[in-house]
């Protein structure tokens, strides 16, 4: 019997060292350990063995048994470290491969210039306001002072979605709506897009950007008009640009005018971008009519106003010395990433 035990464990000792994993493993544990394995069949003989044989064989059984654990444990430590450092191995990462960058986009020239601009208009206590652009014809026009029959209406022709509604073919109309929902004092400026019947060239687009500026309070006079606008243009273009107004006419101001600065790239005295000119026109603007606050439910006799319009493509072109409009639509990458 001791050599049978002997036997044991010098083949557990052999197919242990063997086992190439943890199942293999395993079978060897259920081989000789389990409760019908080799070590316990030979435990069942020892019944047929002299009593004073039996604490002897017993002894050596247990030894051979701890033996036996303690391989197969340490044997499983090893193949545990193994399967690690093989994995390890496998999913190995180098660190010094260059990384993809992501494709990083920039800001549209138009949404950096109105950025400026609304934050100009910010730190003079206006606020910013959107309205829809497809509109009322009583809001674009005849609230403004055009009713269907007005010559104002030919230069501004649009898409029409019923009789009665329209592509709004400027910003003005959100005057109206900001006058009937809100009471004076009034400071907003409203960016959006416009639409007209307009062919494509380098200076027309059938939809294009404008922004509207309104300011309702008591004791607003044409001066209040002149210093905004002029420190608007001076924070945008630079302190040594000047403004000039000229007569013009709209039919929801009076007196109506439009406003020039001094060209920014010849100082003023004439050159190719302002045509020899030596002044650049940028906007219209003028006070409020006072039907016009009437229409909007607001006491001409006690409050008056100015307002003005201006074209988001023409001061972007003109910051930014662009000489065709269409550049600003067309999504090329190779124009879009100079910003
Ligand atoms: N709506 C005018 C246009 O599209 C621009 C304009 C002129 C707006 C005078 C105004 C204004 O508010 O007072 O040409």
């Amino acid at each position: 019997m001791k050599q049978a035990l002997e036997t044991i464990r010098q083949q557990a000792e052999t197919l242990v060292g063997a086992a190439q994993n943890e199942q293999e493993l395993e079978a060897l544990r259920i081989r000789f350990l389990g409760k019908k394995g080799e070590l316990t069949a030979i435990l069942k003989q020892m019944g047929g063995l002299a009593a004073e044989e039996r604490p002897v064989i017993g002894a050596l059984a247990n030894q051979v048994r701890e033996n036996i654990e303690e391989m197969i444990k340490t044997k499983a430590g090893q193949l545990q470290s193994a399967a690690l450092n093989a994995r390890l191995a496998g999913e190995t990462i180098d660190v010094t491969l260059p990384g993809k960058l992501p494709a990083q986009g920039g800001r549209h020239p138009f949404q950096k210039v109105l950025g400026e601009l609304e934050e100009i208009f910010l730190g003079m206590g206006f606020d910013v306001v959107t309205g829809p652009e497809v509109e009322y014809d009583k809001y674009n026009f005849t609230m403004l002072r055009m009713p269907p029959s007005h010559p104002s209406r030919d230069t501004q022709d649009t898409f029409y979605i019923t009789e009665n509604i329209l592509l709004r073919t400027q910003t003005s109309p959100m005057q109206v709506r900001t006058m009937l929902e809100q009471k004076p004092p009034i400071r907003i400026i409203c960016p959006g897009r416009v639409y007209r019947s307009d062919e494509v060239d380098a200076t027309h687009s059938p939809i294009f950007h404008q922004i509207e500026g309104l300011v309702v309070d008591k004791g607003i006079t044409f001066t209040d008009l002149k210093g905004t606008l002029d420190v608007f243009i001076k924070q945008l273009y630079g302190q040594e640009i000047k403004t000039r107004f000229r007569p013009h006419h709209f039919a929801y101001t009076e007196p109506s005018a439009e406003m020039d600065m001094s060209c920014f790239k010849c100082g003023g005295k004439g050159c190719p971008l302002c045509k020899g000119e030596g002044w650049i026109e940028i906007l219209g603007c003028g006070m409020v009519h006072p039907e016009v606050l009437e229409n909007c439910g607001i006491d001409p006799k006690v409050y008056s106003g100015f307002a003005f319009g201006v074209g988001l493509e023409r001061i972007t072109m003109m910051r930014y010395g662009l000489d065709d409009m269409r550049l600003l639509y067309e999504n090329d990458l190779r124009f879009l990433r100079q910003f």
